[in-house]
């Protein structure tokens, strides 16, 4: 089983969004998901329960013990897959997420504040030699700010592809029980998530995460 966990200090920049957007999304590839919900904000659960459809399965936790669990667990139910979703916080159940973690993804929205914010989770996960991936999430179309964004990044490890969008599909995903590529299927954000999902893939499956320097630069 592979573990996935998001993870940031910073509250608000897609941590539970990306969680399903990916969870459907590997799901309509014919995974095997399931969620481990270590928020006591509850997102993914209330988003699970406006959702008529059993999976995936989303298990509550409030410590480190119910994490290993959790995972021991949903392992001998022949989950493939299973997604950490963290709260906005460096505390012992975000760090417990990343000692389990196979690939840590830090969803970061595209300012100076949001990178500065995401730091100190970053050097948790340096600290506990995981692997990661920031992920540039509720992006403008283009601009100074994202490449800039980008640049930095790039300079503190590896930047997912592609960028994510800000559009309101996500929103009224989360808003009605729907993993986005379920909400519009046919939409930008739809291809961005599906895309994001065989980045995150590749990366699981391959197991290297090689520095792939790939901000544009900024026409501005
Ligand atoms: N790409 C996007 N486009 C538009 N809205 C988005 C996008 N990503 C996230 N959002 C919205 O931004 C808000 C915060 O997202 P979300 O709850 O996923 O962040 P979070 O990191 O999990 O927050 P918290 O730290 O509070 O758990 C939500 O309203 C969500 O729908
Ligand atoms: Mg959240």
């Amino acid at each position: 089983m592979y573990v996935l966990a998001l993870v940031t200090q910073k509250g608000g920049s897609g941590k539970s969004t990306l969680a399903v957007g990916l969870a459907v999304a590997a799901m309509e590839n014919g995974e095997r998901v399931a969620f481990v919900e270590a928020d006591p904000q509850g997102t993914i659960s209330k988003w699970k329960e406006r959702r008529g459809n059993p999976f995936p399965r989303v298990v509550r936790v409030a410590d480190s013990a119910e994490i290993e669990r959790a995972l021991v667990r949903l392992e001998a139910e022949g989950i493939w897959l299973a997604i950490i979703d963290t709260a906005a916080t460096n505390n012992a159940l975000a760090a417990h997420a990343i000692t389990k973690a196979d690939l840590c993804l830090i969803p970061t929205r595209p300012s100076p504040a949001d990178i500065e914010a995401a730091i100190p989770t970053l050097v948790a996960i340096r600290r506990f030699n995981r692997r990661f991936a920031f992920v540039l999430n509720q992006t403008p179309p283009r601009g100074c700010r994202l490449s800039e964004a980008a640049t930095s990044l790039n300079s503190l490890g590896v930047l997912a592809l592609p960028y994510v969008g800000q559009r309101n599909d996500h929103q009224d995903a989360l808003g009605t029980g729907l993993g986005v590529t379920e909400f519009a299927q046919e939409g930008r954000a739809s291809e961005e998530v599906r895309e994001l999902w065989r980045w995150v893939l590749k990366k699981l499956v391959e197991g290297s995460l090689d520095h792939e320097p790939h901000a544009k630069k900024a026409a501005c």
